[in-house]
């Protein structure tokens, strides 16, 4: 069977963003941007999934219009990263597992040796993506960064993982260190993919086609992945396979698409909801004119309803 990233290039994916990339933000994307993505959900804990935690496992679940998905485990238990993975693909099914050797949040990073911290301790990292392989029948991804300090820790981590049998790797152009300020290293992202045989993913600060397209050029990457682009954008993946200024502007548009998503938001979540996804209305409005009391408004949301009323007079007092 073909493997998810084997399709046409560039491989175009939707990055994992925790409290984000979930089942309501998933489906909107796909209905504004089409079938030529890929989604890989928010990270879950390995040890929870293991554990039966309820909240996690529901956070793994995901419907067939989401496909083609990947779901993302993190942890720093070559053991318990198997058995998740294990339960993961005779649960859910996904088309591929991403292992996380990126997040550096110290819950983490820090307290666990998961996340960023593996990138300290390759013979860890290639224990668990060789446990993980060994475990399931998926293709097995790892998304990490640059390095813990400096960014040339990545040309020899990455060798390190794809000996350990990693199937692509994606990779954030910032280290630890960096967090997410400066601008994300595309040099360095090029010299991997000369080095490594399997697919790379270039990550970081590709927001629109101008930004696509100086990426790939620099990186050779054999795709890109988007985070905080999509964020109020979920068409941004068709606006860059079409390579051509497929924008949604108007705020007509806008508002039908938020509350398209709100209602699976909803849906899937519970009636009254809607406190979690202020944040979306965030992105959905920055920048809009006369935003002050608007945003005021909106959060303060809690149900479909209102949000869809506050929408429609201020769309009435616009024009
Ligand atoms: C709110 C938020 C949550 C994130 N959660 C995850 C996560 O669960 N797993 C992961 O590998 N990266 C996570 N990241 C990192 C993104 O996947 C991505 O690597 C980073 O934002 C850089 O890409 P961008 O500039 O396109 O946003 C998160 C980033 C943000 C902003």
């Amino acid at each position: 069977m073909k493997k998810w990233f084997e399709t046409k290039k560039p491989i175009l994916i939707l990055a994992p963003m925790a409290d984000y990339t979930d089942g309501p933000f998933g489906r909107i994307c796909r209905k504004y941007s089409g079938k030529d993505f890929v989604i890989f959900k928010e990270m879950v804990s390995s040890e929870a999934l293991v554990r039966g935690n309820e909240k996690t496992l529901k956070m793994s679940e995901f419907t067939v219009k989401e496909r083609p998905l990947v779901i993302q485990i993190f942890g720093d238990k070559p053991g318990v990263m198997a058995k998740a993975a294990k339960l993961v693909e005779e649960k859910f099914k996904p088309d591929g597992i991403d292992i996380n050797m990126g997040c550096p949040v110290p819950k983490i990073a820090q307290k666990m040796a998961a996340g960023v911290a593996l990138m300290k301790n390759p013979k860890l990292a290639s224990e668990i993506v060789k446990s993980v392989k060994k475990a399931v029948n998926l293709p097995v991804s790892v998304k990490t960064r640059l390095g813990w300090v400096s960014k040339d820790e990545i040309l020899k981590f990455a060798v390190v993982l794809e000996k350990a049998g990693a199937d692509l790797i994606t990779l954030h152009g910032r280290t630890k260190a960096q967090g997410y300020s400066g601008i994300a290293d595309r040099e360095t992202i090029a010299k991997v993919k000369k080095i490594l045989k399997i697919p790379v993913i270039a990550n970081g600060d590709i927001v629109d086609v101008a930004s696509a397209k100086k990426c790939l050029e620099i990186t050779k990457a054999d795709g890109i992945m988007i985070g905080r682009g999509a964020l109020g954008k979920p068409w941004i993946f068709k606006e860059i396979a079409k390579l051509q200024n497929y924008k949604i502007t108007r705020l007509q548009d806008v508002c039908k698409i938020v509350l398209e998503h709100a209602k699976f938001h909803e849906k899937y979540y519970s009636k009254g909801s809607l406190v979690t996804f202020r944040k979306h209305l965030a992105f959905y409005f920055k920048g809009v004119p006369n935003m002050k009391e608007f945003r005021v408004q909106l959060m303060q949301i809690k149900e479909y309803k209102e949000l869809e009323k506050i929408l429609k007079d201020y769309l009435k007092n616009k024009n």
